[in-house]
């Protein structure tokens, strides 16, 4: 814990949604649990007055209403207590004096420096500006501790400008100083996958194309886009979910078996996957909008889509296909305001009328169901019936985590393991541009969906 101990967590975007719904109730759980240290300090840059009891009173019944109506107050009070308001526009390059000044003083006052978390919970348009604003005032030289970024997603807007976003934070930061925060990849599910995987011998005789036909990945919810319209308006579906959790989900479904579980082994194994991915016919690419969502976002003419699918197949031994085999069919798609809130990955086996089928849960529970074909039990019928094999993360004795919470752990500790790589990003980014020029070249083709539709959506 002693890395806990020195550090400093500098947010930009403290006022936004995201701060609320999850930067600060996982902040609350680590706390409550004594992974952090009472000294961890907050660093909280906002523009606008902020009443920093109000905002408690807030994240109080936030954490109310998602933990059973429970919430430790002496542990609420002791963080906040710690977090520090700090005035300044992080869209002007001055105000970084400020900034610059406020930890200096304090690595001045603790005869150690903080190692410092610089969280941007900003929209992706800020990220290069506020890195050169940093690297202006020599932010970007660590003191005596490292200095590490916490960088939302999507991380650039298309291939060229993740590519000069990573350019330039390469220029002045190490890759092992930048973490790009894919939150699905800290969900307890997908951090199992591969153990279910490389650790079962009765997945791991049959992961591959002679067994599996097809793997859909979906990620639907019931909410709309909450207000959010700045950054829909500039995002959509693809970019939002499909870019970057999908396509890092279908990576650890796909990816070959690392030699360790250390973050190069890993990195290395998912990027192959990525790299092998192929868009099966761009025409098969479908997007919808739900209606009412031009009026929400005061743009009437918008083709931003709230629903995407994509198919895709993977170049690889394992996956592209034989001359007796088909490829395995890969489907990912991702909408809002649809009939219910699913996370899963359901990989359906290839044979027979009935085929077995894995079912993996990521929202809105966790878990595994397998479903698999047994004799109708009865006295005088020999009839096949399907049942469920079923374990939910929630039987399980230990506690469970938020994925934010694992983040923040991994970040304080300097593990990159579950955070993509540069190369991994632009892999994605590679992928979906066709896709993104196909949709910005032809306005047809958005399907207009009722909210609370089920799938598939036509
Ligand atoms: C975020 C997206 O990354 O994931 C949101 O920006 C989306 O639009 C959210 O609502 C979904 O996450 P989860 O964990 O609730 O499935």
């Amino acid at each position: 814990v002693s890395d806990q101990r020195t550090s400093n967590l500098i947010i930009f975007g403290f006022t936004g949604d995201l701060s609320k719904r999850k930067l600060f109730p996982a902040l609350y759980h680590l706390m409550l649990d004594g992974l952090l240290d009472k000294h961890f300090e907050i660093i909280a840059t906002t523009r606008r007055d902020v009443d920093l009891e109000k905002f408690k009173k807030e994240l109080k019944g936030f954490i109310e209403d998602n933990n059973d109506n429970k919430c430790d107050d002496l542990v609420l009070d002791n963080l906040i207590s710690n977090v520090k308001l700090l005035r300044m526009d992080v869209s002007n390059p001055d105000d970084f004096n400020i900034l610059q000044k406020t930890l200096e003083t304090q690595d001045v006052a603790c005869s150690v420096g903080h190692t410092r978390l610089f969280y941007f919970a900003v929209p992706p348009i800020m990220f290069s500006g506020i890195i050169s604003s940093m690297v202006g005032v020599g932010l970007h030289k660590s003191s005596d501790a490292p200095n590490r970024l916490l960088i939302e997603k999507p991380f650039g807007h298309n291939l060229q400008s993740a590519q000069e976003l990573c350019d330039l934070m390469g220029m002045h930061f190490e890759e092992d100083s930048i973490y790009r925060i894919d939150h699905y990849l800290a969900k307890d599910t997908v951090q199992n996958l591969l153990h279910v995987r490389f650790f079962n011998m009765i997945f791991r005789q049959v992961w591959n194309q002679e067994s599996i036909e097809s793997i859909v990945i979906t990620a639907i919810e019931s909410i709309d886009i909450q207000g959010r319209s700045g950054f829909y308006e500039h995002t959509g579906a693809l970019r939002d979910m499909i870019q970057s959790h999908l396509l890092q989900v279908l990576a650890l479904v796909t990816m070959e078996q690392p030699k360790d579980f250390e973050v190069e082994s890993v990195r290395e194994k998912r990027l192959k996957a990525l790299k092998g991915l192929r868009l099966v016919d761009i025409g098969t690419a479908k997007r919808g909008q739900y209606q009412g969502y031009r009026f929400e976002v005061g743009n009437p003419e918008s083709v931003v889509e709230t629903y995407a699918e994509l198919n895709v197949r993977l170049m690889s031994d394992e996956w592209s296909g034989s001359m007796d085999l088909p490829p395995v069919a890969f489907k990912l798609r991702a909408g809002k305001a649809l009939d219910h809130k699913e996370a899963s990955i359901v990989i359906t086996f290839r044979d027979h009328s009935i085929p077995n089928i894995l079912i993996i849960t990521m929202q809105p529970e966790e878990g595994f169901h397998l479903k698999i074909a047994t004799r109708k039990p009865g006295l005088d019928n020999n009839q096949t019936e399907m049942i469920n094999l079923s374990y939910h993360y929630d039987q399980t004795e230990e506690e469970k985590h938020e994925a934010y919470e694992k983040i923040l752990l991994d970040v304080i500790k300097g593990d990159q393991t579950l955070f993509p790589s540069s190369e991994e990003v632009l892999t994605n980014w590679r992928l979906i541009e066709p896709v993104l020029k196909y949709w910005r070249d032809n306005s047809h083709g958005l399907a207009f969906y009722e909210k609370g539709s089920s799938l598939p959506i036509k």
